[in-house]
């Protein structure tokens, strides 16, 4: 049987249209939880987490958005900004985001909510940007970066994406090219992974 968190991992699509239901105080407090305990450089944690659940100001995101956001963005009852400040972290600042955005959506998604990530985070930063249009909405100040946007919502459909074999991606111990990558070599990598995989050895964690 799979466990738990690898059939949430696996589970969960994103969401871009959903039932008018609010998320009730439990369940929000439960994913952003699940942010706080993304794991950060030197346990430095950069992050704020602001949750929009002003239907004024979910309304002007929805603006600001790639229009292909905007439907996403106005029906969610919540959403969450996840803002990074490079000043705690000026390495990893943008993997912390991400780890935080990853965990709450999974989060989300193991209570029967839907997410969809919304990439905000502009390398330029640039003046006519989605980062800078909203970082101005929300009011982050000028130094925090803007890493993604999570609507969070009770799911009006299923998500149907798929992903690449793990043998598309996968490669034992150096990196292969893909036009090296002969029959044979497929052939020792799928026996290194039933090596892995067998019970007296000890279990990937
Ligand atoms: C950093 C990031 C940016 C994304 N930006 C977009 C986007 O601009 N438009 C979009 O439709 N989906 C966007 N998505 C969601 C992806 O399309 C989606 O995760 C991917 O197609 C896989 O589908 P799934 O999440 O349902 O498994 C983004 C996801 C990530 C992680």
């Amino acid at each position: 049987m799979v466990n738990a968190t690898l059939n949430t991992i696996k589970k969960r699509r994103s969401i871009t249209n959903f039932l008018s239901k609010s998320v009730n105080e439990k369940v929000l407090q439960d994913v952003l939880e699940a942010g706080r305990w993304a794991p950060s450089w030197l346990n430095k944690q950069p992050w704020k987490f602001i949750v929009v659940s002003d239907e004024s100001i979910r309304l002007r995101a929805s603006d600001i958005v790639p229009t292909v956001f905007s439907s996403t963005v106005r029906v969610a009852p919540v959403i969450i900004a996840i803002c990074v400040n490079p000043d705690l972290n000026p390495y990893h600042y943008i993997e912390e985001g991400a780890a935080v955005t990853q965990n709450m959506a999974l989060a989300a998604h193991s209570m029967g909510l839907g997410t969809i990530w919304i990439g905000t985070f502009s390398l330029a930063d640039e003046k006519n940007s989605t980062e800078r249009k909203l970082k101005d909405l929300l009011k982050i100040p000028k130094k925090w970066r803007l890493i993604s946007l999570l609507p969070l919502g009770y799911p009006k459909f299923k998500g149907q994406k798929t992903r690449k074999e793990l043998n598309e991606i996968v490669d034992w111990n150096y990196f292969v090219a893909r036009e090296e990558k002969s029959s044979a070599q497929e052939i020792r990598q799928k026996d290194s992974i039933k090596k892995i995989l067998t019970p007296t050895s000890t279990p990937p964690i």
